[in-house]
């Protein structure tokens, strides 16, 4: 299963993504970093690991459609199966979802459907939850609204800041999304009739 994970920042997740492909028993591997920003760091960390990269610069297109089209050109080029979206600050539009609709994925930093969109820790601080999370979840058109793979639940804790929560919501995440990723891949979470299909209870 050759995977291809997009960013556009810093790619902690990504990290998480190809430390835990390299076990021998992972059923899939990292077949491309592609970036919409040639300068996010995290293309210069999966170039330092060795792996095939790919900068698509989004502003050297005039709309969203040509754009997309040519990312999945790209994708086509190498063979990708499946797609992580990690930290991939774009809006894809709805003719790319439907063509990878069941092959792929999003991590976001929240319990969803709670705290779509943006700034999740402060809104979820100024509500005053007191559980937050993260969600592995297939994507569909609407943002951040996908059929839920897989979620991670934190404390929040008195006197917790953005920053404090952010820490230890990624620490999950980076725990979580390969777990997810595995689950695609080998199966045990499908994506029918716009519903996840799990077939392993655990
Ligand atoms: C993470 O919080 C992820 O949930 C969200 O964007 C952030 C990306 O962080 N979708 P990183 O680039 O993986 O460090």
């Amino acid at each position: 299963r050759r995977v291809a994970i997009l960013i556009s920042g810093r790619g902690s997740n990504m990290a998480s993504l190809i430390e835990a492909a390299q076990a021998a028993d992972f059923p899939a591997e990292i077949a491309l970093v592609l970036s919409n920003r040639p300068d996010a760091e995290g293309l210069a960390r999966a170039k330092d690991s060795g792996l095939a990269t790919l900068a698509i610069d989004h502003k050297a297109f005039p709309d969203r459609e040509s754009f997309d089209r040519a990312l999945d050109a790209a994708l086509n080029e190498h063979d990708i199966a499946f797609i992580c979206l990690a930290g991939f600050m774009r809006v894809l539009s709805d003719w790319f979802v439907e063509r990878w609709a069941g092959r792929m994925i999003n991590i976001h930093p929240s319990l969803l459907p709670l705290y779509r969109g943006t700034q999740t820790h402060r809104r979820a601080l100024e509500d005053g939850v007191l559980v937050h999370g993260c969600t592995v979840h297939f994507v569909v058109p609407e943002l951040d609204a996908g059929p839920i793979i897989a979620q991670a639940v934190v404390p929040v804790v008195p006197g917790d800041t953005q920053e404090s929560l952010a820490a230890r919501v990624i620490a999950q995440e980076h725990r979580l999304y390969p777990q997810a990723l595995r689950m695609i891949c080998d199966g045990t979470a499908r994506l029918e009739n716009g519903r996840v299909v799990f077939s392993r209870q655990w």
